[in-house]
């Protein structure tokens, strides 16, 4: 049986043709236990413009309410992105994206579906079999995760770990099951009874230096587009929740940036605030990023602080938003106002270069030696409106001007 077993399994994972999957439902597959496709954690630096490791992962959640009911969950993701699903109700692995299933080939695919089906459906099993011989109390919750990670596209790194109602529990290193530490006697029992089976082991190691860096690569390839998709941040500032009395909460929020990485940081002038603090950063539903970072500060002091945000989709040209803590009314009254008297200033200034060279409302330009008001007060059917308030201008200009020459005998 057991060698039947090793065949198909080398069959499968071998990736030839396999024209005979042969097993049948009387297998004990205690064997197969935990022999876990699960998460894969994939670097591929290669593919990526920022440094920040790139995953691959499936994880697997088995819920166990009691002896005759539990619940699996799996997933497939590619960095922090998903990629695919277990249909437990199908038995199928569900193609989150076209380029999803890699590099493999479909019969390869198949293959490897059959694995799952036959792990997922008895790997459950297995657990209650055994659960009071592993002294597993209901309702309890196992978690595998099953990886490999490439370096700089050669090297390759795996590895399986699996958890216990949510703490470590033991992993798979080199050829054989070990306890996590910390983890006790129940799990160097669960250990010492699985690094009896040969041939489970040969299949985890064969998945885990063979077929996941192999599946990987083709991933990161075939989802290289994905993967390397450059969108930039959209960045504002706003007052968070006063954090005291004569405080204030700086938040500047960054959102809708692709890849992941990102340097945010409040600063004054090109001085980091050490304060700075920095939220979980939260995915968007249209698969780019949001993040949060405040810095609680005095608020007399907040004035001249800014955000500065660098990522890779900016070229190097940093995102830098101020804090001005004054009302946005305000600073439109201001704005409003100096334009205003920018304009009039401009309009001042030419109309002076205007009269200086030659009058453009000159006919009626009273003559200095005799100035009268009804002079001055001319004329409304030749004047625009500019013309009027230049006359008012050369009004004042020339009154005091006369003043000073009517004094002068
Ligand atoms: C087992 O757990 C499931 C889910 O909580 C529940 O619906 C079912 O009645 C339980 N069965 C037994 C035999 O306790």
């Amino acid at each position: 049986m057991l060698l039947l077993l090793l065949l198909l399994f080398k069959k499968i994972l071998c990736h030839g043709p396999s024209t005979m999957v042969l097993f049948s439902p009387s297998f004990n597959l205690s064997q197969l236990s935990f022999l876990c496709l699960s998460a894969a954690q994939v670097l591929g630096p290669h593919h990526l413009a920022a440094e920040e490791p790139l995953s691959f992962r499936v994880l697997q959640t088995f819920s166990f309410a009691n002896h005759s009911w539990a619940h699996t969950e799996v997933s497939g993701w590619l960095g922090e992105l998903q990629t695919h699903r277990w249909d437990s109700v199908l038995g199928t692995i569900r193609f989150l994206w076209p380029w999803s299933e890699g590099s493999f080939s479909k019969e390869e695919l198949k293959n490897l579906q059959y694995l799952l089906q036959l792990y997922f459906h008895s790997f459950p099993q297995q657990v209650q079999a055994f659960s009071s011989q592993f002294q597993f109390e209901y309702p309890f919750e196992l978690q595998i995760a099953f990886g490999c990670r490439m370096h700089s596209g050669k090297a390759s790194e795996s590895f399986l770990n699996g958890a216990y109602q949510g703490s470590d529990f033991l992993s798979f290193q080199g050829n054989f099951w070990k306890p996590s530490p910390g983890a006790g006697s129940q799990a160097q029992k669960v250990c010492e009874v699985l690094n009896h089976y040969q041939v489970v082991k040969e299949i985890v190691q064969s998945l885990l230096v063979d077929t996941c860096p192999r599946y990987l690569a083709g991933l990161l390839e075939a989802g290289k587009s994905e993967l390397e998709r450059q969108v930039k941040p959209e960045v504002w500032v706003s007052k968070g929740s006063s954090p005291g009395p004569g405080r204030l909460l700086l938040v500047c929020h960054v959102s809708g940036f692709h890849p992941k990485p990102v340097w945010v940081m409040w600063m004054r002038g090109e001085k980091e605030q050490l304060g700075t603090q920095r939220s979980e950063l939260l995915p968007n539903v249209d698969r780019t990023w949001y993040l949060r970072v405040t810095l609680n500060v005095a608020a007399g002091e907040a004035a001249g602080l800014t955000c500065r945000v660098k990522h890779s989709s900016l070229g190097g040209h940093d995102i830098i938003i101020h804090w001005d803590g004054y009302p946005i009314l305000l600073i439109c009254i201001c704005l409003a106002v100096l334009v205003t008297l920018v304009i009039l200033v401009l309009v001042d200034s030419w109309f002076k270069k205007q009269s200086s060279n030659q009058n453009i409302c000159s006919p009626h330009i009273p003559n200095p030696a005799f100035p009268t008001e009804a002079n001055i007060q001319e004329p409304r059917n030749s004047g625009s409106f500019l013309c009027l308030a230049q006359k008012s201008w050369i009004k004042n200009r020339f009154l005091k001007k006369s003043k000073i020459s009517l004094n002068q005998p």
